[in-house]
C-alpha cells in the first residue's frame, strides 16, 4: 500500500443528523422533540429543506462518489409521541430516501437517535426516566420493520456523553435541565436504550448494528507537545478522571459490560445507583458490530486545586480545563489530527476485537462565496491532515473500515444554529441552492482514487501562477486587477494557469499594483481585566473571517502614547485599509484621528462621545433591565448593585438599565463601586451585605464581580439564592461553573466580533455603515 492509498474496500462517505438538516418540523405528521422547544433551538426552521430536496442531495452524494450516507431517523416524525402510533408519511420519507440512495449505489446507515427526543416522552421525563430506554426500543423495532430490508447497517444512539451531559448537566443543549444527577441518570438510561435497541435490532435480523460515541484523546499540555513526557501524579489523576467521564464512562460498558471503579464510586456519590440495575450491564455489554468514533479534538488538562467543576463533567473539582496554542477552527476548536492516531491507537490496545469506523470528523471555517467558487483550503487540509494521521493509524493495524465526513451540507450547529459552517457543501439559506466548496471536490478526488493526492493541500500563490504561465509575477498581479498593458498570449496563459489551479487572488496579487495593501490593522488598546476572553474571541473571530475574505490582520498595540502614535503613523502610511480598534475603553481621541486619515475604521464598544465612527455594541442598558426585571419577578425587593469602574461607558449604560428598571418598580438603586477582579468585587458585596443585612438580592455589573459577590455571600453565611439571589453581566464561561451556577446577561462574543468584521468587510467596499447594537440575553441559572 502507497503511503497515500486506503486498503481496497475502505468505506467514504458522510454523516448528517435528521434535525440538523430536514427542516419541515411540522408537516405530515411529525411530533415536536425537545430541540422545537429548546430556546435554544430553531422550531419551524426550514434548516437545509433535505425532507423535500432529499432526491436532490442524494444525487450530490452520488456525483462526488460517496460509498456510505449515515442519516439520522427522527423519531418524532415516526413516533409523534415517542410511544404507540405511527406515523406514515414520516416512514414513508425514510423509505424514499433509503431507495434512492440505493439507486445511487450508496449505503444507508442509518442512526435511530441523534438527539431529537420527543417531546411527549421528555414531558414524562425524558431520559432521566428509564421508561424512555424501552419506548427507544420499540421505535427502533418499528424503524427497522420498514426499513430493516434495505439499511444494513445501524447505529442506535449518537454521542450519548453530548446528549447526557450538555443536554442534562450544563444544560446548553435541550432539554436544558442542569443537574450532576440527572446527568449521570440519563447517561445510563442512553445506555439502557443501547443495549435493549440493540437486543431489538438484533431478533429482528438486523444487519451490523453498533453506537456512536465523541471520543477524545485526554491529554496534559505537555503530552500535547511530547507523548513521551510523564504528567505529575496530580495532573495523572486529573486526566484519569477526565478521561472516565469522558470515555471509558461508555467504551467500558459497551464494549466490557462494566462501568470503570473509578467512575463508579463518583456516580454514587453524585447520584446514587438505583438507577443501575441488576442486569443491566449485561445487556448493554452485548457485543457489537462496529463502533462509531466521532473524532474532532482532544482534550487538555491538568490538576488545579480550587478550580470549579464543568458542569459538564461533574466531579471535575480541582481539574482545570486547558486551552492548547495550537491553530484553531472557528468553533475555537484545536486541530490536533495527532490526536485521532492517538485515539486509535488506544482503543486498538486495550478492544482489539473492536471494529470502528471514523464516523464524524470534519471543521467549522468561516467560508466565502467567490464568483468562481468556495476555497476552503482550511477545511481541506484539515480533513487532509486527519486522513494522513488514519493512515498512519491503518498502517499499526487499527480495524478502521471507513470514514465519514461530518459534514455534507452546512446545517442546524444545535444550540449555534447556522452561524456553523460544516459542510462540504455550502447552503444558501435563502435560496436552498447548494454549492459544493472545494473542499467537496478534493474529497471526491481522494475517493475516486482511494487515496491522498501525493503534495500537500496548499493554497496556490502568485508565484506558482506565474510558474506555470511562465511570466513574471508582476504580469499575474496586472492580469488579476485587469490591466490594459498585457499582451492577449500572456493574458490567455495567465488565466488558464490560475483555472487549472483554483488560484484566488489575494493581497500580494493586488498589491503590486494598486495602492491597496489588503491588511486590516487589530489595534488593541489598553487591555482591562476581565475583558481578556471576550477581546480573545473577537481576535480569533475576526481575524478567521478577514483572513477568510482574504485580508491579512496586523495586530498593534495601542496601550501607550508611543504606541498609539505609532499606529496613528501607520495608517497614515497607508499599511494598512482598514482598523478595527478595540476595547472600547479609552479609544475614543484615538479612533477618531484615525478615523481622519480616511481610512475605515470601526469599533468594538459604544464610544463615550457621540462619534461617526461606526462600532459594534451589545445592549448593556437592556441586558441590566432584564436582569433586574428578572431579580423582581422573583419577588426580590432590596436589591444592591456591585458596580464597576464608571468610567467605561458599559458599565454606565448598565447602570441606567438597573435604574431604569428600578425606577419602574417604584424603587431606587443602591451602589457599591468596585474595581474590575473578582476581590473587588468580593469586597463592594461584602460592604453592601454588611452594611445592609437587608438586601435579598445583588446585580453586579460584570460575572468577575457577580463570582466575587457569591463568595462573599458564602464568607457573611448568606445562602444564595434563598437569602440572596445574584446576577452578573457577561458570559464567561466560569459563569456556569460556580455554585450555585450565575444567571448572568449573555454577551455573545463570536456574534460581536462577527458584526464587527461584516462591519468592516462592507466598510472596505465604501458601503456607508450605522452603529451595530446586538441584544443581549438573560441566561437564568440557579443563582436566582
Ligand atoms: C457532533 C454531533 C454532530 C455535529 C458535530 C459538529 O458532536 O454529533 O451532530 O454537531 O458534532
Amino acid at each position: 500500500m502507497s503511503t497515500a492509498r486506503f486498503p481496497e474496500g475502505f468505506v467514504w462517505g458522510v454523516s448528517t443528523s435528521a434535525y440538523q438538516i430536514e427542516g419541515a418540523t411540522t408537516e405530515d405528521g411529525r411530533g415536536p422533540s425537545i430541540w422545537d422547544v429548546f430556546p435554544g433551538g430553531r422550531n419551524g426552521d426550514p434548516a437545509c429543506d433535505h425532507y423535500r430536496r432529499h432526491a436532490d442531495d442524494v444525487r450530490l452524494m452520488k456525483d462526488l462518489g460517496m460509498a456510505a450516507y449515515r442519516f439520522s431517523v427522527s423519531w418524532p416524525r415516526v413516533m409523534p409521541t415517542g410511544r404507540g402510533r405511527l406515523n406514515g408519511p414520516g416512514l414513508d420519507f425514510y423509505d424514499r430516501l433509503v431507495d434512492e440512495l440505493l439507486a445511487a449505489g450508496i449505503a444507508p446507515y442509518a442512526t435511530l437517535y441523534h438527539w431529537d427526543l420527543p417531546q411527549a416522552l421528555e414531558d414524562e421525563g425524558g431520559w432521566t426516566s428509564r421508561d424512555t430506554a424501552h419506548r427507544f426500543a420499540d421505535y427502533a423495532r418499528a424503524v427497522h420493520d420498514r426499513l430493516g430490508d434495505r439499511v444494513g447497517t445501524w447505529f442506535t444512539l449518537n454521542e450519548p456523553w453530548v446528549a447526557a451531559f450538555l443536554g442534562h448537566g450544563s444544560g446548553v443543549h435541550a432539554p436544558g435541565r442542569s443537574s450532576a444527577a440527572e446527568a449521570f441518570t440519563a447517561a445510563h438510561h442512553m445506555l439502557l436504550a443501547h443495549g435493549l435497541g440493540l437486543e431489538a435490532l438484533r431478533s429482528a435480523g438486523a444487519g451490523r448494528a453498533g453506537i456512536l460515541l465523541n471520543l477524545s484523546p485526554v491529554l496534559t499540555p505537555g503530552q500535547l507537545g511530547d507523548m513521551e513526557s510523564r504528567p505529575s501524579e496530580e495532573d495523572a489523576a486529573a486526566v484519569a478522571r477526565i478521561d472516565a467521564l469522558h470515555n471509558r464512562q461508555f467504551l467500558e460498558p459497551v464494549l466490557r459490560g462494566r462501568y470503570p471503579a473509578d467512575l463508579l464510586a463518583l456516580i454514587e456519590r453524585t447520584a446514587g445507583l438505583g438507577h443501575v440495575r441488576d442486569g443491566d450491564l449485561d445487556l448493554i455489554g452485548r457485543p457489537i458490530d462496529l463502533l462509531g468514533v466521532n473524532y474532532y479534538t482532544p482534550t487538555v488538562v491538568q490538576a488545579r486545586p480550587g478550580a470549579v467543576a464543568d458542569p459538564a463533567f461533574p466531579g471535575s473539582e480541582d481539574v482545570l480545563f486547558c486551552s492548547v496554542p495550537t491553530a484553531v477552527t472557528a468553533m475555537g476548536w484545536p486541530i490536533v489530527p495527532s490526536g485521532l492516531t492517538l485515539l486509535l491507537r488506544r482503543l486498538s490496545r486495550e478492544y482489539p476485537e473492536t471494529e470502528m469506523m471514523i464516523t464524524e470528523n470534519g471543521a467549522d471555517f468561516v467560508d466565502v462565496v467567490t464568483a468562481d467558487g468556495i476555497h476552503d483550503v482550511e477545511r481541506t487540509s484539515f480533513i487532509e491532515e486527519h486522513l494522513r494521521a488514519l493512515r498512519v493509524s491503518l498502517e499499526e493495524g487499527a480495524k478502521v473500515r471507513g470514514y465519514l465526513v461530518w459534514s455534507l451540507l452546512d446545517c442546524v450547529e444545535w444550540a449555534d444554529g447556522y452561524r456553523r459552517k460544516f459542510g462540504l457543501v455550502h447552503v444558501d439559506l435563502e435560496t436552498q441552492r447548494r454549492r459544493l466548496k472545494d473542499s467537496a471536490l478534493w474529497y471526491r478526488d481522494v475517493i475516486a482514487r482511494n487515496g491522498l493526492p501525493d503534495g500537500r493541500t496548499r493554497r496556490p500563490t502568485l508565484e506558482t501562477v506565474a510558474a506555470r504561465a511562465g511570466v513574471s509575477r508582476a504580469t499575474v498581479s496586472r492580469v488579476v486587477n485587469g490591466e490594459a498593458s498585457v499582451s492577449a498570449e500572456a493574458r490567455d496563459a495567465v488565466l488558464r494557469a490560475i483555472s487549472e489551479l483554483g488560484y484566488v487572488p489575494n493581497a500580494a496579487a493586488r498589491s503590486l499594483v494598486t495602492r491597496r495593501t489588503d491588511t486590516v490593522a487589530l489595534v488593541l488598546s489598553e487591555p482591562r481585566h476581565g475583558g481578556d476572553a471576550l477581546i480573545a474571541a473577537v481576535v480569533r473571530y475576526v481575524t478567521s473571517m478577514l483572513e477568510g475574505a482574504g485580508k491579512q490582520i496586523t495586530l498593534m498595540l495601542a496601550d501607550t502614547a508611543d504606541s498609539r502614535r505609532r499606529v496613528i503613523q501607520h495608517v497614515e502610511a497607508r499599511q494598512a485599509d482598514g482598523v478595527v480598534l478595540l476595547p472600547p475603553d479609552d479609544h475614543g481621541p484615538l479612533a477618531e484621528r484615525l478615523a481622519r486619515t480616511g481610512v475605515p475604521v470601526v469599533l468594538l464598544g459604544r464610544p463615550a462621545v457621540a462619534s461617526l465612527v461606526p462600532h459594534v455594541a451589545v445592549d448593556d442598558a437592556g441586558g441590566a433591565r432584564a436582569a433586574t426585571a428578572h431579580l423582581l419577578a422573583g419577588g426580590r425587593r432590596r436589591i444592591g448593585m456591585v458596580c464597576g469602574p464608571t468610567d467605561l461607558v458599559a458599565v454606565q449604560d448598565r447602570l441606567a438599565g438597573h435604574r431604569d428598571a428600578l425606577r419602574e418598580a417604584g424603587l431606587r438603586p443602591l451602589l457599591a463601586l468596585s474595581g474590575l477582579d473578582r476581590e473587588s468585587g468580593a469586597a463592594a458585596a461584602r460592604r453592601l451585605l454588611s452594611d445592609h443585612p437587608e438586601l435579598d438580592a445583588l446585580f453586579a455589573t460584570s460575572d468577575d464581580l457577580a463570582i466575587g459577590a457569591l463568595r462573599a455571600a458564602r464568607d457573611l453565611g448568606r445562602r444564595v439564592p434563598e437569602d440572596v439571589a445574584i446576577a452578573g453581566f457577561g458570559d464567561i464561561d466560569a459563569a456556569s461553573c460556580t455554585t450555585p451556577a450565575l444567571t448572568t446577561v449573555r454577551v455573545p462574543a463570536e456574534d460581536q466580533a462577527l458584526a464587527l468584521a461584516r462591519l468592516m468587510l462592507s466598510r472596505l467596499d465604501g458601503r456607508h455603515a450605522g452603529p451595530v447594537v446586538l441584544p443581549a440575553r438573560l441566561v437564568v441559572r440557579d443563582s436566582t
